[in-house]
């Protein structure tokens, strides 16, 4: 568990995210902050959602997992994933994690003073990453659905001493954002996860204003497969789908998006972006 934030820390924290939150209860209008910054509240129904050890969760109980979903949200797999995803990325044909930022990077350009979300952070490693480069005077929002993942996050932000980090429990497919309140989105390795793609971009794009980039890494569907058996199996036991990047190009191209770049380089992995348009 990372070490209590103090509650002004939070309290201020909470205070600048909220014009960005959305609440399920009251998805039309900002939340309010609870004074001592243990959480927010729902100006409509007053219910309250617990901001407590780092992590602000709007996900409750709710959520029916998949079968990979329940095993990333175990601490055990959680801390393996942290200590291991070198090597499983690197046994996956993904490059190491500092060139895969800095690949991301030449898309997404994040810069001091930027609000990023960073979404099925994990364990917060591209978080970090990108609350380093957006400074004190910018903000990451790092949204994840499993508590053992989060758990990580926070204290991975804790030990970088990041101020500027607000980590969420909450799912892809029903985002707690404002209409068109992001400029940039990082997305690796959750879209093979997401149950329902299509509603999952269709948020990202709700959620990105006019202009704004989106970069993601994903499972990908490759043309003469030789793993196409293997990857029916996964898709069969573990419900993970390897995305067709010309079908996410066209489901972007329907959200307004512009720009739309793929690379499919060798293993497992395909890597995109795009940009929504300016008019729509
Ligand atoms: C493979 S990890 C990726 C973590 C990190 N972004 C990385 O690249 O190492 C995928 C993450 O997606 C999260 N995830 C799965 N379904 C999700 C959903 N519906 N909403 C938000 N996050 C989800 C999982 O909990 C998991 O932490």
């Amino acid at each position: 568990m990372p070490p209590a934030m103090p509650a002004d820390r939070a309290r201020l924290l909470l205070v600048r995210a909220a014009p960005l939150l959305r609440l399920p209860t009251s998805p039309d209008r900002p939340p309010e902050v609870l004074p001592d910054g243990s959480g927010l509240r729902c100006s409509a129904t007053s219910t309250t959602y617990p901001y407590r050890d780092g992590v602000l969760d709007v996900l409750g109980d709710t959520l029916e997992k998949t079968a990979t979903q329940h095993l990333l949200d175990t601490p055990l797999t959680a801390w393996s994933y942290d200590r291991f995803r070198g090597w499983l990325t690197r046994a996956l044909g993904t490059p190491d994690f500092p060139e895969e930022v800095a690949q991301i990077q030449q898309r997404l350009q994040v810069q001091a003073g930027d609000t990023v979300l960073d979404l099925a952070c994990g364990h917060g490693n591209f978080t970090v990453e990108w609350a380093k480069r957006v400074g004190p005077e910018g903000l990451l929002i790092g949204l994840d659905i499993s508590k053992a993942m989060l758990a990580r996050a926070a204290r991975h932000a804790s030990r970088w001493g990041l101020a500027n980090v607000l980590l969420i429990r909450g799912d892809a497919h029903r985002l707690p954002l404002a209409d068109e309140c992001l400029r940039k989105v990082n997305c690796s390795g959750g879209f093979h996860q997401f149950p329902d793609l299509a509603q999952a971009l269709a948020e990202i794009g709700r959620v990105s204003a006019k202009g704004a980039t989106l970069a993601a890494s994903t499972f990908s569907q490759r043309p003469n497969d030789s793993r196409a058996g293997v990857k029916r199996w996964m898709k069969r036991r573990f419900q993970l789908h390897f995305v067709p990047l010309a079908w996410l190009g066209e489901e972007l191209a329907t959200l307004g998006y512009t720009d739309y770049e793929s690379s499919l380089p060798g293993g497992w992995f395909g890597y995109t972006s795009a940009r929504k348009a300016e008019e729509s």
